[in-house]
């Protein structure tokens, strides 16, 4: 927890008056919506969106003005955390269900800053089954089409029910062997109808900072 808490704290370092903060989703950006609730209370003036419901609702509680994309144009900094980041800072994300709004977050960034502790990091990603968001819709013939690929593909559920994400949407976790070629996968995955999304997020972030247990942090480098 200290670990997630202070890369989440050093993150919002880099967060000044007047920006449009984007807020990602789980338990490590849990810490820096915490964090920024405090600065708030000290008069830092920001406005937020959210990934997803549940930061949301965190924000609200917490004080930080919500705004709607309607009200923006741009998001200044997104803050969010990550399954798995390689050597390349490519990423697994969607642990918790919220990669597509996550992505468009992240997308919509000048700066996408990810929060992580060391356990997130690996030499190639798939370790970690990689979340695919699909539309209800034919779910089954999905399914099979993810199945060619060569991984595991097993509906999420939680609480022994059918998980739907913030967007009514089903999540399929999908357990490769290894994903040797992320950029390739992801393209491959965009282009099967009934995927809306996956939480692969190529050559999103430039910032990776990692927390310790002994809550220093360090920012990681890129690979090339
Ligand atoms: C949420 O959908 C995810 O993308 C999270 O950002 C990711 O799962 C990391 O979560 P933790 O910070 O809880 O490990």
């Amino acid at each position: 927890m200290k670990a997630k808490q202070a890369a989440a704290d050093k993150a919002v370092e880099f967060i000044k008056d007047g920006m449009v903060v984007g807020l990602g989703s789980g338990s490590t950006s849990y810490w820096a919506i915490r964090k920024l609730a405090d600065r708030v209370q000290e008069g830092l003036e920001i406005r937020a969106v959210a990934s997803s419901k549940s930061s949301e609702e965190l924000a609200i509680q917490w004080g930080i003005p919500i705004v709607t994309f309607a009200e923006i144009s741009v998001i200044d900094i997104t803050i969010d955390g990550a399954d798995e980041v390689d050597p390349d800072f490519n990423l697994i994300k969607g642990g918790g269900g919220a990669l597509l709004r996550e992505k468009i977050l992240a997308a919509s960034s000048h700066k996408f800053i990810v929060i992580i502790d060391e356990s997130k990091l690996v030499n190639t990603l798939g370790e970690y089954p990689l979340p695919v968001e699909i539309v209800p819709f034919a779910a089954e013939l999905t399914l099979k089409k993810l199945e060619a690929l060569q991984c595991k593909p097993v509906i999420r559920k939680k609480d022994e029910k059918v998980f739907f994400t913030d967007n009514g949407n089903l999540i399929i976790d999908c357990k490769f062997k290894e994903i040797a070629n992320p950029k390739e996968q992801s393209e491959i995955l965009s282009s099967i109808p009934g995927v809306v999304d996956h939480g692969l997020f190529i050559q999103m972030t430039d910032t990776v900072i990692v927390g310790n247990d002994d809550g220093t942090t360090r920012f990681l480098n890129k690979r090339n």
